[in-house]
C-alpha cells in the first residue's frame, strides 16, 4: 500500500486527477481511499471551515491549525488505512504548508519541520505529484469555474500564483526522488496517463 499526495496551485486540476487515479487503481483491484487537506476527518473539516472563513494573518496560528487538522487526519484516517493495506491518495499535504505558510508567508522552515516531525512521526508520502501550471492559466481557470467554492485563498493576483508555483518547483528540486512534476497544461487524459505510468513505476521498485 502507498501514501500518494497531489500538490499544486488551486485550479491545477488536482481534484480531477486524484479521482482518476483512484478509479484507475480500484479498477485494478487495489484498495484505496481518497482524502484531502485541510480536512479528511470531522474535526479536521471543522478546522478547514475556520481556515477558509477569513484570512488568518499570523502564519504560526495558521500553521498550528493546519497541523492540528493534519494530526487528526493522520491518526484517524491515514495511518489506520495504511495499516489495513489501503492506499491513501491525498489532495495536498505538508508540501502545501511549506509553500503557503513557509516560502510564501515567511514562516521559518526549520521550525515547520520540527513541528511536522512531532505531528506526523515517520510518515512520508511514497510519491507526490506536483501539477504544474502557469499562473495566467490558473487565473483563467479559476474565473471560469463558476460553481466552485471561492475562498480568500483563491482571490489572489497573478504574482501570488507565480510565487506559489516557484515555491512548489523549489521543493520538487529539493525532494526530487519523491516529487514528480507533471505539466498540467495538457488534456486531462494525457495527464492521467502520465500519472498512472509513474505510479506503476513505484509499484515495480
Ligand atoms: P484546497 O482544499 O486545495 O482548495 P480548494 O478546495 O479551493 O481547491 O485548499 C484550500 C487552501 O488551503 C489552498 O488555497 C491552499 C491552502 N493550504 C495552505 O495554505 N496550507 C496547507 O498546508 C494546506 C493543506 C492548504
Amino acid at each position: 500500500m502507498y501514501f500518494i499526495t497531489f500538490e499544486g496551485c488551486d485550479g491545477s486540476g488536482k481534484t480531477t486527477q486524484v479521482s482518476l487515479l483512484t478509479n484507475h487503481l480500484q479498477s485494478r483491484g487495489l484498495k484505496c481511499v481518497t482524502t484531502k487537506e485541510p480536512g479528511g476527518t470531522p474535526l479536521a473539516q471543522e478546522i478547514r471551515s475556520l481556515l477558509l472563513k477569513s484570512e488568518i494573518k499570523d502564519p504560526i496560528t495558521e500553521f498550528a491549525l493546519l497541523s492540528a487538522a493534519r494530526r487528526d487526519h493522520i491518526t484517524n484516517l491515514i495511518q489506520p488505512s495504511l495499516v489495513q493495506g489501503i492506499t491513501v491518495i491525498c489532495d495536498r499535504f505538508f508540501d502545501s504548508s511549506l509553500v503557503y505558510q513557509g516560502l510564501k508567508k515567511g514562516l521559518d522552515l526549520d521550525f515547520m519541520f520540527d513541528i511536522h516531525k512531532k505531528v506526523v512521526g515517520a510518515l512520508e508520502p511514497s510519491l507526490t505529484f506536483l501539477l504544474d501550471l502557469a499562473p495566467e492559466i490558473i487565473i483563467e481557470r479559476l474565473q471560469r469555474s463558476a460553481n466552485r467554492e471561492i475562498n480568500h485563498y483563491d482571490a489572489q493576483p497573478v504574482s501570488f500564483h507565480k510565487s506559489i508555483r516557484e515555491g512548489f518547483l523549489l521543493l520538487a528540486e529539493k525532494f526530487s526522488s519523491r516529487i514528480v512534476v507533471i505539466n498540467a497544461d495538457q488534456p486531462i487524459e494525457n495527464i492521467a496517463k502520465e500519472i498512472f505510468e509513474k505510479f506503476s513505476m513505484l509499484t515495480k521498485t
